[in-house]
């Protein structure tokens, strides 16, 4: 006869003592030195779901429960006093403790669930939700790349904005990043984060822009177990709790939807968010920094942005100039942008003719630096010798190669039409930011005209 069910079962003191423990909590178990089942109580089986006269005893209990730690108490011997575990969703604090036989033989081992009346220790499941956001970030998310000195550039603009950011690093408030498309603003958010005091902690980026406004919430502030079809038994963090301790970059803040914003401003008020489905609010310790290429004030005034968020957002706006303002950055910028090309793509080095550089320094730029990045990328494809022409660039299929100057014979009316009418364009094309239909429009000439023209300017 196995002793140890011989302890639980045969004895009625020992079965006396064990329902008693049973009836102390919301479930209790007991294996033998295999880890197979010799004895659950009903609450136990409850719990798990388990059908009253479905057998397990003799089963492994890995077989019911597969995260289960009994398997280890057996084989060390070693009690947990206290741990706690998910168990068929959820929160349990459980007990194991090995049973050893009077020549301290382990012979099994029991396990208590507990999972009323735990609001005493509701402190300890907050520090191990906690520290489990923490982990599954590590895990999930791509620390922060940047630091402020991979913001390229020598011009005063550029000198401002590093300086700004490295005092606005140092406060805790929230932050503002303006400016166009393409001019870094998710590269100083992550520069920011690596200057201030939050650096140890996570960095978490969000795209209003990229989700679907019906996942929005449960993206932003995560889901309680079992909240709605499809959320998952688990629930889902939040990216807002998972930023506990460091950094949240919303970034296209303007599309972010209406009904979110009460949300978030309670969490930059309150420093509290609640997860969708779930009536607990939790503190969460994250220092915001938005970014936008909208003009914010335009929003809030048709009503599309609240503005009690907008001034709660507004604390310290910062303004990243566009690249055609700084074109002085330009060589500096093309050449640390053609390094990291080489780098990952393990071409020849190339470098820039000198024409090619006039024409990068004299280019709108409506896409900045990321335009200036594809455009180099492309380049180095297109490249035939060692260095990058202007037409590598794309530069005759958008915008103006500088005219070569004509030999000084005057020119002929029509040559002197064709010229002044390129110009007009060139000029229209650089004024909307290289946006040509708009640029038609403000000619007063059609878009398959404009592109017509724009050819002969280019021969
Ligand atoms: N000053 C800079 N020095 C070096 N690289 C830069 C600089 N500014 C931008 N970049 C690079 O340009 C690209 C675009 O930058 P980023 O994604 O930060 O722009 P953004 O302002 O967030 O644009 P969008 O509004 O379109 O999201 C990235 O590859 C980034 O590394
Ligand atoms: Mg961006």
């Amino acid at each position: 006869m196995d002793p140890l069910k011989q302890l639980i079962s045969d004895d009625p003191s020992h079965s006396h003592l064990m329902e008693l423990l049973a009836s102390l909590c919301q479930g209790a178990i007991a294996v033998d030195q295999d880890a197979n089942i010799v004895w659950l109580s009903d609450a136990y089986r409850e719990l798990m779901g388990l059908d009253a006269n479905q057998p397990v005893v003799g089963e492994p209990v890995t077989s019911i429960l597969p995260t289960s730690y009994m398997p280890r108490v057996v084989k060390s011997g070693k009690p947990t006093f206290v741990d706690l575990m998910q168990i068929n969703g959820r929160w349990c604090v459980v007990t194991r403790l090995p049973l050893r036989n009077a020549d301290n033989e382990i012979l099994g081992a029991v396990g208590f669930v507990f999972y009323d009346d735990l609001d005493s220790i509701q402190p300890l499941f907050d520090k191990f939700a906690r520290l489990r956001r923490k982990f599954e970030h590590e895990k999930l998310l791509r620390p922060s790349k940047y630091a402020l000195a991979d913001l390229i550039g020598e011009s005063e603009q550029m000198r401002q904005l590093r300086r700004q950011a490295e005092r606005a690093a140092q406060l805790d408030t929230t932050i503002l990043l303006l400016g166009e498309t393409g001019t870094g603003k998710e590269l100083l958010a992550q520069g920011i984060h690596q200057a201030s005091p939050r650096r140890q902690g996570p960095f978490v980026g969000i795209n209003m822009a990229a989700l679907p406004e019906s996942l929005v919430e449960a993206e932003l502030f995560g889901t309680a177990p079992g909240a709605y079809t499809g959320a998952g038994q688990r629930g889902r963090t939040g990216k807002v709790q998972l930023a506990d301790g460091g950094t949240l970059f919303l970034d296209e803040i303007a599309e972010m939807p209406l009904a979110m914003q009460a949300k978030l401003l309670r969490v930059l008020q309150e420093r509290e968010v609640e997860a969708l489905g779930s009536n607990r609010l939790e503190k969460v310790d994250v220092r915001v920094i938005a970014a936008t290429a909208k003009d914010m004030r335009q929003l809030v005034d048709k009503g599309e942005f609240r503005a009690d968020l907008y001034y709660r957002l507004n604390v310290l706006p910062i303004t990243l100039p566009p690249l055609r303002q700084r074109s002085s950055d330009i060589p500096q910028l093309s050449e640390h942008i053609l390094r990291q090309i080489q780098h990952e793509t393990q071409l020849p080095p190339l470098v820039l003719s000198a024409s090619a550089l006039q024409w990068l320094q004299q280019y709108a730029w409506p896409g900045n630096v990321r335009e200036l990045r594809n455009r180099l990328e492309r380049a180095c494809v297109m490249a035939e010798g060692e260095q990058i022409e202007a037409a590598d660039l794309g530069a005759q299929d958008d915008l103006p190669t500088p005219l070569p100057e004509q030999n000084s014979r005057p020119a002929s009316l029509k040559n002197r039409q064709q010229k002044a009418s390129c110009e007009a364009i060139f000029e229209a094309i650089d004024a909307c930011h290289g946006n040509k239909t708009l640029a038609a429009k403000q000619l007063g000439i059609g878009r398959a005209t404009l592109y017509e023209q724009l050819k002969k300017c280019q021969n």
